[in-house]
């Protein structure tokens, strides 16, 4: 076996030269290699870890504005039930909702209403006398906890 043809079967003609010019050959190949590999994977985490958080973000839903005006004659349970009952299903002993304490007041439920939260809409036309309204219609319909 010549030493051409051992050599053909572990470098091929471009390793050969680059070894032969001290280029490095085989071995800054395989760490050029490496390196574009992590790189690449990387970028992909990046990218991956992009498009999850936009996804969570579009499931959650950062508080939506919700535009809906009641008439100003609308009564507390009107506005109740044309925007509230979507999400809040009335109980089987048929109170509208459940309240937490720091809640069950019409100053804190007509805030609630106006700037909703994460998971809930922002109602910023239900205002004044409507407002007023349903926050009363809420309190006397629910159950504290
Ligand atoms: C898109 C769904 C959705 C709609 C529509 C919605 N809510 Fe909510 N609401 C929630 C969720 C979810 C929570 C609990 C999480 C939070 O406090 O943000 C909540 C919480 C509340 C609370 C606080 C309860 C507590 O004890 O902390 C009040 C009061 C309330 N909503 C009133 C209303 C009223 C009144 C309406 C109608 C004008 C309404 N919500 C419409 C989803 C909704």
């Amino acid at each position: 076996m010549s030493a051409d043809s051992v050599g053909n079967n572990i470098l091929d003609r471009q390793d050969r030269q680059d070894v032969m010019s001290g280029r490095g050959g085989l071995q800054s190949k395989f760490k050029i290699c490496i390196f574009e590999e992590i790189n690449w994977s990387v970028k992909m985490k990046t990218t991956t870890l992009l498009l999850a958080t936009i996804a969570v973000i579009g499931l959650v839903g950062c508080s939506k504005t919700d535009n809906y005006t009641p008439a100003a004659t609308a009564s507390g349970e009107d506005i109740f039930n044309l925007n509230c009952t979507k999400c809040h299903k009335p109980n089987t002993d048929g109170s509208v909702m459940v309240l937490n304490t720091a809640v069950a007041n019409k100053d804190a439920i007509i805030k609630k209403v106006q700037t909703g939260s994460m998971s809930m809409a922002a109602f910023p036309n239900i205002t004044g006398e409507p407002a007023n309204r349903l926050a009363e219609y809420v309190l006397a319909n629910s159950k504290t906890k």
